[in-house]
Formats: structure tokens, sequence, C-alpha cells
């Protein structure tokens, strides 16, 4: 079994803000694509990773990357399935893990899981984290009824997959559009299994300020 990491940096970090996308602003002097495609790259069961970015981000990514392998740049689209679907067609092993480069830490555990659980043949693994917090739905801007948090997960990346059977799932489904923010809703929502492993704290994705805040004070505790 050959594995490609497939990275997607083609976003434009709305909720982020700041003068860059995300996955090229720095944290602990490295871009946060570069410590995603370093944790990718450095590990014994990733034969190649490839990086998908926004049309125009040539330069800047190049930057962010510097010397690192990652072949050439495919240009992602509009939404999150269509940038991985473009990313797929420069995939040349029979798995795939799709990763989101607006996580910067991925532990090899998380990975071995994952690799391990596509060699027992599952069509499809992502990494789970439980829910801690006290759930509940809006209700007109106040507090609505709670949600039981027991069963509720929060799904992370990077996502395991067959890579033909991913690309057929994202060329014939529907949902593959403007709703999917990942590419294990998808094959699920054609009817596939897919298999839950342990996820980790330090795959928590940056999508707001308060999450890069947090995530470079516990990239400076880590570098005492
Ligand atoms: N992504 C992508 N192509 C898109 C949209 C998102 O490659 N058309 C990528 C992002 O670059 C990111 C990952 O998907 O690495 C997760 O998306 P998200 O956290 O939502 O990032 P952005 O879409 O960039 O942020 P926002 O939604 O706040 O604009
Ligand atoms: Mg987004």
């Amino acid at each position: 079994m050959h594995v490609t990491a497939l990275i997607v940096a083609a976003g434009s970090g709305t909720r982020m803000g700041g003068d860059l996308p995300k996955q090229y602003a720095r944290i602990g002097g490295k871009a946060v694509l570069a410590h995603a495609v370093d944790a990718l790259l450095s590990h014994s069961k990733i034969d190649a990773v490839r990086v998908v970015i926004g049309e125009g981000q040539e330069d800047i990514a190049r930057e962010a990357l510097e010397w690192r392998d990652v072949g050439d740049f495919i240009i992602g689209g509009a939404t999150r399935n269509e940038s991985t679907r473009n990313g797929l067609a420069a995939v040349e092993t029979s798995h795939v893990l799709v990763h989101d480069a607006a996580r910067p830490f991925c532990p090899p555990e998380v990975i071995d899981r994952l690799v391990e659980t596509l060699d027992g043949d599952a069509v499809a693994v992502v990494p789970v984290l439980a829910v801690a917090d006290t759930m509940a739905r809006l209700d007109d801007g106040g507090l609505g009824e709670a949600v039981s948090r027991d069963g509720l997960v929060k799904v992370q990346t990077p996502q395991g997959f067959r890579t033909e059977q991913l690309l057929d799932v994202l060329e014939q489904s529907d949902l593959a559009g403007a709703a999917a923010t990942d590419e294990a809703s998808v094959i699920r929502a054609a009817g596939l299994p897919v298999v839950t492993v342990e996820g980790h704290a330090k795959l928590e994705k940056l999508t707001t300020p308060a999450d890069w805040a947090r995530a470079a004070r516990e990239m400076e505790q880590d570098m005492v």
C-alpha cells in the first residue's frame, strides 16, 4: 500500500482575518502550511506530499515551503471539495490522506492509526475527538434546547481514503458542493462506511484569532 498526503491550502481564511490567508502566516517562525507539510513528510508511512493552493499563490506558497519537496502545486477551486478533487488528479498512489493546511500539528501516532486502518481494507477513516463542552442550539439569538454530547464528536483531518473511490464519489455526489466541509461526510452521504480512530487535541483546526493565540502559546511552551 502506498499513501500520498494531500494538503488542501486553497482557502481564504476569512474567519481568521489578517493580511495573509492563515496557512501562510507564521507560528513559531514557520508558516502554518510548512508545519503541516513537515508533520506528514517526516512520517515513514507517507510516500509523497502534494499541496493544493489558491490561484496566484505560487510565490507565497513557495516562500512558505522553502526547500520542502512537494512536487508541483495544484490549483484549488471555489469549494473545499473542488480543491480536493483537483488535488486528487495529481495523486499517484492507491491511498490518500486528505489534510487541512489549517491543522499545523499532526502527531505521528494519529497517522499510524489511519494508515493501519486503511491497510486493514477500510473504505474511509477519520480521526475524531470527543466533545467536552455543553452543547446547545441557538434559538432566536438566545440559548435554545440543550443537545446531549453523548455520541457527539469533532471530526478532524487527516482523513484516509482509497484514491480512486474518493475521486468517483466526489465527482458524482450532489453533496460535494458548497455544503461539505470535508470529504468523509461526502463518503458517508454516499452510503459508504467511515471508520473512526482516536484524534488528538493538537490536531485542532486554526479557525479564529482565539485559536491562533492558543496555538502560539502552546508552541512557546513546547519550545521551553
Ligand atoms: N480549503 C481549500 N479550498 C477551499 C476552501 C478551503 O483548500 N475552497 C482548505 C483551507 O485552506 C483549509 C481547509 O480547507 O486548509 C479547512 O478550511 P477552513 O478552515 O474553512 O479554511 P478557510 O476556508 O480558508 O477559512 P474560512 O472558512 O474562515 O474562510
Ligand atoms: Mg472555509
